[in-house]
C-alpha cells in the first residue's frame, strides 16, 4: 500500500505551514497542486487527511455515519458548546436542529431579511461622497446587529455594544491562521485568556436572559416580536414544542447561530460586492434588475423584499457565482469512525478527514475558466449549460449535516446585494484583496470602497432620489 503523500522534509513541512500561514485556501491549494487529490499533514491527533475533488466530497459529506462531526470540531467547543450542532452527531444532533428549525425557515428568512436590510440601510445613509468605507466591516457589523435582534430578542439587542465586543474577542482567536490556532487553543496565552474570559461573559448574558424567561413563564421574552409576529431562536428552543431543551442546549444553539451565522453571510456579501463592482458591466446590470424589480412590486413592507429576492435572476447567479469562486466555508473536517481505502490508500479509523468546496469549486476538472467570476454561467436557458452536482457546488455543504442558516442567507444575499446596487455608486479601491478567515473566508485587511454619489433614497410611493452630497 502506498504511504499516503505529503510534506516530509523540513523544507517541504516549512513550505506547507508557511501556506496556511498565509491563508486556508492557500494551504489548501499548496497541498492540491504540490501533492495531489489525497494528502497527509500534520502531527498527532491533528493530523489530518486531505481528500479532494467531487469523488471525496460525495464520500466524507454523504456517508453521516463514518465521518463524523464529534472530534473534528473540536476547537470550536470551548465556544459551541458540548450541546451545539458542530459539536454532535446522531439523534441529540438531529433533535436539536428539527426544534430551532422554525427560526432558519421561511419565516425566519423573512425576518432576517428585512432585519438586514434596515440595518444595511441604516449603514448606508450615512455615507457621504468622496468617503473611503470597508464595505465587508460594514455589511458584517449591521449583519450581526440584525441577527444579534433576531436570535436573542430586543432585551439581548439593545445592549449590543458590550455583547459584541465579547463575541469580537472569540472571532479573534477563531480567525488565528490555522497553524497558530491549533497551537493557541491548546496553551496559555493572553489571547486565549482573552476568548475565554469573552465566553464567560456572553454566556453570563445567555444563561440570565434563558432563566429569566424561564422564571417568568414567559419564553419569548419581552419585545420578542420584533416584527411579523415572528420568534426570536431563544423563544424557539425554549417553546413546548417538540422535546423539551436545557439551558445548556439553548445557549450552545444560539451561541452557534450567532458565531457561525453573522461571519459567512458577511463574508458571502461581502465577496459578492467586490465581484461585481469588479467585474465590468456586473454592478450595472443588478442595478438595472433592481430597479425593475422595485418597480414592479406595487406591494409595501417587508415580505416583498424577500419575495424579490427570488425574482432577481441575475442577481441571483452573481450570487451563486460568488459563493463558488469564494465559498465563505472553504473546507469541512470529520472524524472517520472507521478505517477506509480511497484512491489506493488506507486511511485510519480514528483519523481527521478534511475536504474543501473551495479547491472542488476552482477545479478546471469541473469548471471552464474557474477563477473567472462570470454569472452567466448559472443561466440555465444558455447554449452547453450544464447544473453542477451537489458535490460540485456546496457552498452550504451537504445532506444532513447541511447549514441550518442555508434558507436565510439564499434570501438575504440576493435581496441585500441588489439593495447595494440600487441605492450606492461605489468605485473599488481594494483591488488584490487578501484572504483571512478561518470559519468564514474574509477579505483579510478590509475590502475599501470610494463612495461616488450620494446612496438614492426610496421615499413615498417607491421613487428613487439622491440624499445630500
Ligand atoms: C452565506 C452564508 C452561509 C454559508 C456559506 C454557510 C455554510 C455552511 C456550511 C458549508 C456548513 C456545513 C459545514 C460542514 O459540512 O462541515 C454549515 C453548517 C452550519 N451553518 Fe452555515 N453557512 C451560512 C450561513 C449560516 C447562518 C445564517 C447560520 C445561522 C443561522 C448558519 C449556521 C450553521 C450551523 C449551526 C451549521 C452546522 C449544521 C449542522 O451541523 O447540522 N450558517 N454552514
Amino acid at each position: 500500500m502506498p504511504a499516503i503523500p505529503g510534506p516530509r522534509t523540513p523544507a517541504q513541512l516549512f513550505r506547507v505551514t508557511r501556506a496556511f500561514q498565509r491563508s486556508l485556501p492557500e494551504g489548501l491549494e499548496h497541498l492540491h497542486d504540490t501533492y495531489g487529490q489525497v494528502s497527509a499533514f500534520g502531527l498527532g491527533p491533528t493530523r489530518t487527511h486531505f481528500l479532494f475533488g467531487p469523488d471525496a466530497n460525495a464520500l466524507v459529506l454523504g456517508n453521516e455515519e463514518n465521518f463524523r462531526f464529534s472530534g473534528a470540531y473540536d476547537m470550536l467547543r470551548p465556544i459551541a458548546g458540548d450541546t451545539a450542532l458542530v459539536t454532535t452527531d446522531g439523534e441529540p444532533h438531529a433533535r436539536r436542529k428539527r426544534k430551532a428549525r422554525p427560526s432558519f425557515h421561511r419565516g425566519g428568512a423573512e425576518e432576517s431579511t428585512r432585519l438586514i436590510l434596515a440595518a444595511i440601510d441604516e449603514a448606508i445613509d450615512r455615507w457621504r461622497p468622496g468617503q473611503y468605507v470597508d464595505v465587508h466591516g460594514t455589511l458584517r457589523s449591521a449583519i450581526r446587529s440584525a441577527m444579534l435582534r433576531q436570535f436573542c430578542g430586543e432585551r439581548l439587542a439593545a445592549q449590543e455594544g458590550p455583547l459584541v465586543a465579547e463575541l469580537e474577542r472569540i472571532h479573534e482567536l477563531m480567525d488565528y491562521p490555522l497553524p497558530r490556532q491549533l497551537v493557541a487553543w491548546k496553551l496559555p496565552s493572553a489571547a486565549r485568556r482573552r476568548a475565554l474570559a469573552a465566553i464567560a461573559a456572553v454566556d453570563r448574558v445567555l444563561y440570565e436572559e434563558i432563566q429569566r424567561r424561564r422564571r417568568e413563564g414567559d419564553p419569548g421574552g419581552r419585545g420578542h416580536r420584533s416584527g411579523k409576529g415572528s420568534r426570536d431562536l431563544i423563544a424557539v428552543m425554549l417553546s413546548e414544542d417538540g422535546p423539551a431543551m436545557s439551558d445548556q442546549e439553548v445557549r450552545d444553539m444560539v451561541v452557534s447561530a450567532l458565531i457561525a451565522g453573522y461571519d459567512p453571510v458577511g463574508s458571502g456579501l461581502g465577496w459578492a460586492v467586490y465581484n461585481c463592482l469588479n467585474t465590468p458591466g456586473v454592478w450595472q446590470r443588478l442595478r438595472d434588475e433592481a430597479h425593475d424589480a422595485s418597480s414592479r412590486d406595487t406591494s409595501s413592507g417587508d415580505g416583498a423584499s424577500a419575495a424579490r429576492g427570488r425574482e432577481l435572476s441575475y442577481t441571483n447567479w452573481a450570487v451563486q457565482e460568488s459563493l463558488r469562486t469564494h465559498p465563505p466555508v472553504v473546507m469541512s473536517p470529520r472524524r472517520c469512525v472507521r478505517s477506509f481505502r480511497y484512491q489506493g490508500h488506507l486511511i485510519p479509523g480514528g483519523s481527521l478527514v478534511a475536504v474543501s468546496a473551495y479547491i472542488t469549486h476552482r477545479s478546471p476538472a469541473v469548471w471552464a475558466q474557474p477563477d473567472r467570476f462570470l454569472p452567466e454561467r448559472w443561466d440555465a436557458s444558455r447554449e452547453g449549460h450544464r447544473a453542477p452536482t451537489p458535490f460540485e457546488y456546496l457552498p452550504y455543504g451537504y445532506g444532513g449535516r447541511r447549514c441550518v442558516g442555508a434558507s436565510i442567507a439564499s434570501v438575504v444575499l440576493p435581496t441585500a446585494l441588489s439593495r447595494l446596487a440600487l441605492r450606492t455608486t461605489l468605485n473599488l479601491r481594494t483591488r488584490h484583496p487578501q484572504f483571512g478567515g478561518i470559519p468564514a473566508l474574509i477579505p483579510r485587511d478590509g475590502l475599501f470602497v470610494e463612495v461616488e454619489a450620494p446612496p438614492v433614497r426610496e421615499g413615498a410611493g417607491g421613487v428613487l432620489t439622491r440624499g445630500p452630497r
